[in-house]
């Protein structure tokens, strides 16, 4: 795993959207995997930017979503549809029928969308880099702790935490859900690269287990410690319980004069 620590939130947006666009720039047709939460918000932003500059282009990208509530149709502003159309999809060049959410409005049947999901991943020939955040209690997607950790897109009750966690962004007396649809932790693992972002000292604990502790359905995103290419982006106040934060600078310090050498290789 390549743990990289940056000074605040703007830095981590700063530093993920340069990788991406790095990316984007090698492989225009790429396919993105996106993620919802405060977390990426500033890192949409960076895009946006750096798409209105003219210097990148979603023309030929094809993206998936993590995940979406159950139980609110996808032109609800509470939708992740809507929080992707707000915060890229409408900015950008990208053609909607080139985005993918696991939508499920009422009256549809969650299982069939699920497995439809999975398969039109498969047929674009999977996800070439997929963005994470990281809940309070470890989740990814909406993964929450006991998932599978071989789990695919399906339904998953959300835990009290995680409804408690998200309720402040919903009015009081809205309905707020308690289902969600989310892509598996397997599904996510199967993505070629990851880059998982997490700002604030709210996320230190879990960053900690997800980093530094066993492989285990307690904490999905330790899940990820099995994934050869994933960076882990965070500013100082999520890594701030990191027993061994003093050497993933100092082998991000060696990495760069090993690339100097050797040139471009992932520090696994
Ligand atoms: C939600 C999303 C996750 C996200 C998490 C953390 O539960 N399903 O994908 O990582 O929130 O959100 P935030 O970045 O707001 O802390």
């Amino acid at each position: 795993m390549e743990v990289v620590i940056v000074k605040n939130p703007d830095d981590v947006a700063v530093h993920a959207a340069k990788r991406i666009v790095e990316f984007m720039i090698k492989k225009p047709d790429v396919v993105l995997g996106l993620a919802t939460g405060n977390t990426p918000i500033a890192l949409y932003e960076r895009l946006v930017a750096i798409y209105n500059e003219g210097k990148l282009s979603f023309q030929d990208a094809t993206t998936f979503n993590l995940d979406e509530y159950i139980g609110i149709e996808p032109s609800n502003p509470q939708s992740y549809r809507s929080f992707m159309n707000t915060h890229l999809f409408e900015k950008v060049d990208i053609a909607q029928s080139r985005t993918h959410v696991p939508e499920c409005p009422p009256g549809e049947n969650p299982r069939v969308i699920g497995d439809a999901y999975e398969q039109k991943i498969t047929a674009v020939g999977g996800i070439d880099l997929q963005i994470l955040g990281i809940g309070s209690n470890g989740h990814i997607g909406f993964n929450e702790p006991y998932s599978s950790l071989a789990s695919r897109t399906r339904v998953k009750t959300l835990t009290q935490q995680t409804v408690a966690d998200n309720n402040r962004l919903f009015a009081s007396g809205e309905f707020q859900p308690q289902l969600a649809i989310t892509m598996g932790i397997a599904t996510i693992l199967e993505a070629r690269h990851i880059l998982l972002l997490a700002t604030g000292k709210q996320k230190a604990s879990c960053i900690r287990k997800a980093i530094e502790g066993p492989v285990s359905a307690m904490c999905p995103a330790s899940a990820l410690q099995m994934h050869r290419y994933t960076t882990v982006i965070l500013d100082e106040d999520a890594a701030s319980e990191l027993k061994e934060s003093d050497y993933y600078r100092w082998v991000n310090l060696k990495h760069e004069s090993l690339v100097d050498e050797y040139g471009y290789f992932h520090n696994d």
